[in-house]
């Protein structure tokens, strides 16, 4: 059985009053019985203190980034062994905006995944096409080179710590989402190729959520789809009521 996965990725958004009370009021909202995993993910000086709020409830805290190498002279960047200290075990890597605006290349992305799968990390891997890509017919080409230049370059990896995040860009922020047919046609290919390289076992255990203007009137029907196992949501994740609706919505 596949795992069910709600992922709020809150950007760089919230200061610390906000960040502590959106927990806050997600905790109080949250089925405790709930089945999907739950995430959040505050900015880097309030992971700290989001992961003490969240003790005792469903709540995993996630973490936006992480720098790929061990220590040393990296000015304002953070490794892997500092978020392992205080408490956190997962990491998005590959978000389309640290690609675009911090010009994170495929090569730096596997090191970050390959870093992150060693220290035992889960890893939220995001893809997708361009606006671009998607108008020239090239969606599915795309996704697959990024596949092949970064998870498929990793011999052995648990489906465990592992969520592929398809997030198409033109979807991101712009009220524009793919339509559940799109994304259930991207989700099974790309269960198809993982398939191919991992294996069947593999590739029907990893869970691939989506990401791209998920709203509490979209997901419902985005999640109902065959391939589509949860969501990382941006906007609709700062606000405590539609995120548990989103939430609600598997
Ligand atoms: P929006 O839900 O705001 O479009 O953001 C999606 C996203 O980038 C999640 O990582």
């Amino acid at each position: 059985m596949r795992k069910k996965v709600v992922a709020g990725n809150w950007k760089m958004n919230n200061d610390l009053i906000m960040s502590n009370d959106l927990i806050k009021s997600i905790k109080l909202k949250l089925n405790k019985k709930i089945d999907t995993d739950v995430f959040i993910s505050p900015s880097f000086p309030f992971l700290n203190e989001a992961i003490k709020h969240c003790k005792g409830s469903k709540i995993k805290v996630l973490a936006q980034n992480v720098n790929e190498n061990k220590s040393g002279a990296y000015t304002g960047e953070v490794s892997l062994s500092m978020l392992k200290s205080i408490g956190i075990d997962s990491v998005m890597i590959g978000h389309s905006e640290r690609r675009e605006y911090f010009h994170e290349t495929d090569e730096i992305l596997l090191n970050k995944l390959s870093n992150s799968l060693d220290e035992e990390f889960k890893v939220f891997f995001c893809i997708g096409e361009s606006l671009k890509d998607r108008e020239n017919d090239l969606h599915f080409d795309v996704v697959e080179q990024q596949l092949k230049n970064t998870i498929f370059r990793i011999n052995k990896i648990n489906f465990k710590n592992l969520i592929i995040a398809y997030e198409p860009v033109w979807a991101i922020g712009t009220g524009l989402t793919a339509s559940p047919d799109q994304a259930q046609e991207m989700h099974a290919f790309i269960r198809k190729i993982i398939a191919e390289k991992f294996g069947d076992d593999f590739s029907e255990n990893i869970s691939i959520i989506y990401g791209g203007s998920v709203k509490p009137n979209s997901a419902s029907e985005i999640f109902g789809k065959n391939d589509v196992d949860g969501g990382l949501i941006g906007g609709a994740s700062l606000n405590a009521e539609d995120f548990i609706e989103i939430v609600n919505s598997i």
